[in-house]
């Protein structure tokens, strides 16, 4: 081989050496990116995430209640826990669909809204959410139907409705 044929061969492999770290690279981007998505399932209705419960003040659940996102529209962030839901008592408006996110911060709890179709297992490291759209106003008592200990009957919240 002459000295110019032994540089294109030396390009050759540079090149794919190049294209082989480029590509490890973007594998590993990848893989970081999917790791902080979190995984969606869904049951009963409603789609559930999963959170890491450490880092919860970097969540909207770190001032729990309702938002509205940069679409207008209607956002309640709940926490459940023994005994008590954070918000005690939220008010929302009549007509408008409203996305609940629920967690729990320690056990298995509930989350039914009484005349309503809504009632969700609220697991600790996971985010339930539905989408519900009260339609008459008045005063909705939620409840937890899941048995978390001494003080499960009085685990209460209201969501009041407001035309
Ligand atoms: Cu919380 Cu029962």
């Amino acid at each position: 081989m002459d000295h110019r044929m032994i540089e294109k061969y030396e390009k050759g492999w540079l090149y794919l050496a190049s294209l082989l770290i480029a590509l490890l690279v973007i594998i590993t981007i990848v893989n970081v990116v999917k790791s902080t998505i979190p995984s969606v399932t869904a049951h009963h209705g409603h789609e559930v995430r999963t959170i890491n419960l450490q880092n919860i003040a970097s969540t909207p659940f770190a001032t729990p209640g309702l938002k509205q996102n940069e679409m207008g529209q209607y956002e309640l962030y709940m926490i459940s826990m023994a005994f008590m839901f954070n918000p005690p008592e939220v008010k929302v408006p009549a007509g408008k669909p409203i996305t609940l996110y629920v967690t729990a911060t320690d056990v298995l709890h509930g989350l039914q809204i009484e005349n309503t179709n809504v009632n969700i297992q609220v697991i600790p490291g996971e985010v339930a959410k539905v989408t519900y759209t009260f339609k008459k106003a008045g005063t909705y008592r939620v409840g937890c139907n899941e048995y978390c200990g001494a003080g499960h009957a009085n685990m209460m919240s209201k969501i009041i409705v407001e035309d």
